[in-house]
């Protein structure tokens, strides 16, 4: 079987680590007998200075009509004082959107091997956990209205927490399926005590949560939950948020597995295709110095074996290669905790070999 997959390398970090997860699909695919074809996007940065858009309509179209997207990162200090509608991050958005891709994957999860490199205390540490945030991707407050008018205070700005029933609905059937083939708890984090809006993902999320009696659901606020899960991370299983309140607690989580630099993520919309991201950003203070670590782009492919591909051995053969190069003390300087560690090409090629 023969695979397209758009590759949006992106600003900063974003070539290397797209690079190594390339490498890894096509050792994979020796493996398993699966031919990977890859077609280079020019998106975020790297399009503003070619074309002066982030997104040009030839590269949305690639996206489109690829089995799955990879992406690296996109944005840069460059490009940080242009206008929102020109900054390379309107690109990730608005492949997220073209592409109806709604539903954000997220897992966070402590591997024994790095407890060193969690921020957590080691009682709670030892305890481990095992998340998959699950953030809704094409509405709220990224989405909604936005804009600046005159006021006699001086100029106002404002953006919209906006979210329809249809919206809500979709996204908590995808966690509570999610849930069902997992630990069958879901906790719906909002903000209800205070927004509106959050009033109605609740009530929603309670009405969907009738098709889905063997879930057990809980409710909670989002000051709560960013507190709960440094105290006790262990007790949630999947959790579906909003696209602001996942992007935040999803960085939150990342760190206390060890960092940022671990944490894969698929983006998924009606059919199966999906674009498939590290959580973190492109870097750019790192790039170029064999500082990366190639690990959650290497598992965001893993994501995209299983989720996209449906090929579930080969996303199997990938992840226990990335656990095996961890229990062998490999570290990349972001889990190093002072110790040695290896570059991003290095590291890659660990996991390689223990592909091989
Ligand atoms: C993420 C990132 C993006 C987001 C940025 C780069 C626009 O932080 O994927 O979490 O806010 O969604
Ligand atoms: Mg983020």
């Amino acid at each position: 079987m023969t695979y397209h997959i758009a590759v949006v390398a992106g600003d900063g970090i974003g070539p290397e680590i797209t690079q190594a997860a390339q490498q890894v699909l096509e050792r994979v695919g020796s493996r398993y007998g699966h031919t990977f074809q890859f077609e280079q996007v020019l998106a975020g940065g790297a399009a503003l200075d070619a074309f002066g858009v982030p997104l040009p309509e030839e590269s949305l179209r690639q996206c489109q009509q690829a089995d799955s997207v990879l992406l690296g990162a996109v944005g840069g200090p460059k490009w940080d004082t242009l206008p929102g509608h020109l900054r390379p991050e309107r690109a990730l958005l608005a492949i997220r959107k073209e592409l109806g891709l709604f539903a954000n994957l997220r897992p966070a999860k402590l591997y024994p091997q790095l407890k060193e490199a969690s921020p957590l205390r080691a009682d709670i540490a030892d305890a481990g956990f095992d998340i998959v945030i699950v953030r809704e991707l094409t509405g709220g407050m990224y989405f909604g209205p936005s804009g600046r008018k005159d006021s006699p205070d001086g100029q106002q700005a404002y953006d919209t927490e906006i979210y329809s029933v249809k919206e809500i609905e979709r996204i908590a059937r995808v966690a509570f399926e999610l849930a069902q083939g997992r630990a069958k708890k879901l906790c719906s984090i909002d903000k209800a005590n205070v927004l509106e809006s959050s009033r109605l993902w609740r009530e929603t999320v309670h009405r969907v949560a009738a098709d889905y009696p063997d879930v057990a659901l809980s409710d909670m606020l989002v000051d709560n939950a960013a507190m709960q899960l440094v105290g006790n991370p262990a007790q949630f299983d999947v959790i579906v948020t909003s696209n602001l309140f996942g992007d935040i607690l999803s960085d939150e989580a990342s760190k206390l597995t060890g960092s940022i630099g671990l944490l894969p993520s698929a983006s998924l919309g009606e059919d199966k295709r999906g674009m498939y991201e590290p959580i973190h950003g492109s870097a750019p203070d790192i790039a170029g110095q064999g500082l990366a670590n190639p690990i959650a782009t290497i598992l965001s492919v893993a994501m995209m074996l299983r989720l996209s591909f449906r090929l579930a051995d080969a996303a199997d053969a990938v992840e226990g290669a990335v656990q095996r190069v961890l229990l062998s003390g490999a570290r990349t300087a972001d889990i190093a905790h002072g110790g040695p560690w290896v570059n991003c090409a290095r590291m890659t090629e660990l996991i390689l070999e223990e592909l091989a």
